[in-house]
């Protein structure tokens, strides 16, 4: 029997800690919340092997792989699509879904095949691809976050002529088009997100615990941010078509992605995730307003298409700005190498967004009324 001491202790601490997700035991969820909950997320097809040249560049010698690559160093376009679409499919391996290769099995040998490829395409991917002006040096970390928000508000990505373009131009198909590449790229944010988390400390750790916790719909399912593109996928009959369209995702479209998950996935890497999330954060807001802008101009007025982007809109002014003061209010003070790899991992944040907005504008520009490349 317990004494009253700890009884009373047992009352304080729930207290202190009632459940986040309601009280006692969880309801049943409604029958259009099971039915968007059926489909599996992220909608990818199941891994079926390798892409046959990557498979070919795994079971290559360390040397071999470095001819190759260094071969393809004098067409950016050859070379960057190899590097993108053979990091992305690596990365699926990290995030554990159904289109990773060893996610339902395991295969030593080829596992650790797999991981020198990666570290060796990464190695790649950050000499040979990324590009960023020399870094400016700052005292501390709060000469650097004062840096951050102006950078977050100027920086070329924020008002890239893309998200002109498709508020005032783009015909319908091509904005259809664009909100299947959006989706792509934020079907596992909250993954991101959580891998952002580990290994933080003190309030960077909770402000990007914070930014998981909006992610994940502060525990209703119908909240989840990626609920709202289900929702979407549902309102535009989109299921099957993003099913056939990943297919001819075009290899620049994962820039972003690809750069965030080098960054999450390699832990001395971890301060350059943090500023790279505050500049994707950054975006969100400014590129959603004249998306949905676009969408206005040619009569998507459904608000199932638009929740994913109307939520958003109110939501991500205040997860930037609680990133760059995670930083200001970080204790133990961040050494100076941390505060330089944020600020790097922020500039090559913004250099891989313009570049790949670039890419974008030019491939929606190039689509003719059936959605094809002209
Ligand atoms: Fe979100
Ligand atoms: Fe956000």
């Amino acid at each position: 029997m317990s004494t009253p001491t700890t009884k009373a202790s047992d009352g304080a601490i729930k207290q202190q800690l009632p459940s986040s997700l309601g009280h006692g035991r969880l309801k049943p969820l409604p029958d259009e919340t099971n039915r968007l909950y059926d489909y599996y997320w992220p909608p990818v097809p199941a891994f079926e092997g390798f892409d046959p040249e990557l498979s070919k560049f795994m079971s290559a010698s360390a040397d071999e792989q470095r001819e190759v690559l260094a071969g393809l160093r004098d067409d950016p376009a050859e070379h960057g699509s190899f590097l993108h679409r053979h990091l992305a499919e690596i990365y699926a391996h990290s995030f554990g879904y159904r289109d990773g290769a060893y996610t339902r099995h395991t295969d030593d040998e080829a596992e650790k095949a797999m991981f020198s490829a990666k570290i060796t395409l990464e190695r790649e991917l950050f000499d040979h691809w990324s590009t960023t002006d020399p870094e400016p040096e700052f005292a501390d970390q709060f000469e650097a976050a004062d840096y951050l928000d102006e950078l977050a508000a100027t920086n070329p990505g924020v008002v890239h002529p893309l998200f002109e373009y498709l508020r005032d131009e783009a015909p319908r198909e091509q904005l259809e088009r664009f909100l299947q590449c959006e989706l792509i790229r934020n079907e596992v944010v909250d993954d991101e997100v959580a891998l952002l988390v580990v290994g933080l400390q003190g309030m960077q750790k909770a402000v990007a615990a914070a930014n998981l916790w909006d992610e994940c719909g502060r525990g209703k399912l119908e909240n989840f941010h990626t609920y709202w593109l289900r929702r979407l996928l549902s309102a535009t009959d989109g299921w099957n078509a993003l099913y056939e369209y990943r297919e001819n995702h075009p290899w620049f479209a994962k820039f972003t992605s690809n750069l965030n998950a080098a960054l999450l996935t390699r832990p001395s890497r971890k301060m350059m995730a943090y500023g790279c999330f505050l500049v994707f954060e950054s975006w969100v807001e400014p590129h959603f307003v004249r998306i949905l802008d676009g969408l206005t101009r040619v009569g998507i007025l459904d608000d199932e298409v638009r929740i994913y982007f109307t939520a958003h809109v109110k939501i991500d002014p205040r997860h930037s700005q609680e990133l760059s003061d995670g930083m200001r209010l970080q204790r133990p003070l961040l050494s100076p190498d941390e505060v330089r790899d944020i600020v790097q991992g922020a500039h090559m944040a913004s250099s891989a967004g313009k570049r790949q907005f670039d890419h974008m504008l030019a491939y929606l520009k190039s689509m003719n009324s059936e959605g094809d490349q002209a």
